[in-house]
C-alpha cells in the first residue's frame, strides 16, 4: 500500500506542485484545504498531470475536531507537508491578529494530530524573511534570526520555535522546516501555477501579468539601492524545484531513526537583481516590458541568496532549473490562463 502523506494547502501554489512530486514518487497526497487562496480546478489538473486524484478535505486547519474526525478514517498516514498559512507580507501589517491567529494556531493544531495520530514525519513551509536583513551573504541557516519585518514573516520565526519546542518534548517527531526564498515559474505542462487573487504583490506575476496586458505597467520598487543596477537582489526558486525539495526533505526524515529537527534553505544559491529579472524575462517573451522606477516598497531587504549546502550534502538536493526556466514557464502559464480564461479574481 502506498504511503499517504497530509498536504494542508495542497491547492495552493507550493502545494499544488509538490503534490504532483508526491505522487510522481509513489506517496499518495491527501490535501487539506479550505480554498480561501486556491481554486478547486488544481485538483482537476493534478489528475490531468499524475492520472491520480488526491482524496480532498475541504477543512480549516483551525477546526481541529473536524480534522480530527476525517483523518481518524485513514490509515496508512506517514506525515504531514505543512503548507497552509496567510502569506501576503502587506496585509499581514494591516491585519496582525488574522495572521497571528491562523499561521500559528494551524501549525498547533497540526502537531497535535500529528501527536493523536502518531504520524513521525511534519515538514514545515517556512521562508527566508527569517532573517531579515542579513549582515552576511549566502545566508546559512546558522545565520542569526532577525527581527522579522512583517507579522508574516514573525509567524513563520514563531512556528519554527514551536515546532523546535516540541521536538524537545517529543523524542519521535522528525520534523524538517524549509527557509523558501522566492518560489517563482509554474509546471512545464502549463496545468498549475500561481493564481495570485487581486493585483500581484510577487514580482514574477506582475510581471507576467504586465506583459499579458492585464496590468498598464510593472513599478520597481526602488532604483537606489547599493547594488550593482540600484535594485533588489533575491534568489528565485523554480517551484517544481522547490517541490522536488519537500520530497528530498521527506525522504530524509523517513531516513532517521529517531527525532529531529532540521532546518533546510531552499534557493538556487545564486542572487539576481530585479532589473536582471526584467531583462531575462524580456528575452524570453522577446518584446519589451512596460516598466517604471518607483520609491523604495517598506520592509523590502536590499540583498538575500542562500548558501544552500546543507541540503545538497545532507538530502541530496539542489536546482536544476534556471532562473529563464521559470521566467518561461511562468510565461507560458500566463497565457495558458488568459486562453482558458480562468480569472484570477
Ligand atoms: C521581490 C523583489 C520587490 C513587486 C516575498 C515574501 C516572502 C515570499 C516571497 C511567501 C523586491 C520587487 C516586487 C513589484 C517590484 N512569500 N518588486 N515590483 O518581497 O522578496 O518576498 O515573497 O513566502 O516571504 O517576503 O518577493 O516578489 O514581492 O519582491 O519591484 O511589483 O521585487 O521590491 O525587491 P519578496 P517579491
Amino acid at each position: 500500500m502506498k504511503k499517504k502523506i497530509i498536504v494542508t494547502g495542497g491547492a495552493g501554489y507550493i502545494g499544488s506542485h509538490t503534490c504532483v512530486e508526491l505522487i510522481a514518487s509513489n506517496y499518495e497526497p491527501i490535501i487539506i484545504d479550505n480554498f480561501y487562496n486556491s481554486k478547486h480546478f488544481i485538483i482537476d489538473r493534478i489528475e490531468e498531470i499524475t492520472g491520480f486524484r488526491p482524496d480532498i478535505l475541504d477543512t480549516n486547519c483551525l477546526n481541529y475536531e473536524q480534522l480530527r474526525l476525517k483523518i481518524s478514517s485513514y490509515n496508512n498516514i506517514n506525515g504531514i507537508i505543512h503548507f497552509a498559512a496567510y502569506k501576503a507580507v502587506g496585509e499581514s501589517t494591516q491585519k496582525p491578529l488574522k495572521y497571528y491567529q491562523n499561521n500559528i494556531g494551524s501549525t498547533i493544531n497540526m502537531l497535535k494530530i500529528l501527536e493523536d495520530f502518531k504520524f513521525s514525519s511534519f515538514i514545515f513551509s517556512s521562508s527566508c524573511t527569517v532573517y531579515g536583513q542579513p549582515k552576511q551573504l549566502p545566508v546559512t541557516e546558522e545565520s542569526p534570526i532577525l527581527l522579522a519585518e512583517s507579522p508574516y514573516g514573525r509567524t513563520k520565526q514563531i512556528c519554527e520555535d514551536v515546532i523546535s519546542d516540541y521536538s524537545k518534548a517529543n523524542s519521535t517527531l522528525k520534523a524538517v522546516s524549509l527557509r523558501y526564498f522566492n518560489p517563482i515559474g509554474a509546471h512545464p505542462s502549463s496545468l498549475i501555477g500561481e493564481l495570485p487573487l487581486g493585483a500581484p504583490n510577487n514580482l514574477v506575476p506582475f510581471i507576467t501579468q504586465t506583459a499579458a496586458g492585464i496590468r498598464k505597467e510593472l513599478s520597481i520598487f526602488g532604483h537606489d539601492y547599493s547594488t550593482s543596477d540600484g535594485t533588489c537582489i533575491r534568489d528565485y526558486i523554480h517551484v517544481v524545484d522547490l517541490a522536488r525539495a519537500h520530497v528530498a526533505a521527506l525522504k530524509f526524515s523517513e531516513a532517521k531513526k529517531n527525532g529531529l529537527f532540521e532546518i533546510f534553505n531552499l534557493g538556487s544559491g545564486q542572487g539576481n537583481s530585479v532589473l536582471e529579472v526584467v531583462q531575462a524575462f524580456e528575452e524570453i517573451c522577446e518584446e519589451k516590458l512596460n516598466y517604471k522606477f518607483s520609491p523604495r516598497r517598506p520592509g523590502d531587504v536590499v540583498e538575500v541568496y542562500a548558501n544552500v549546502e546543507k541540503a545538497k550534502n545532507e538530502m541530496g538536493w539542489e536546482t536544476k532549473l534556471s532562473l529563464k526556466d521559470a521566467l518561461k514557464d511562468a510565461w507560458n502559464w500566463e497565457l495558458a490562463l488568459r486562453k482558458n480564461l480562468i480569472t484570477n479574481e
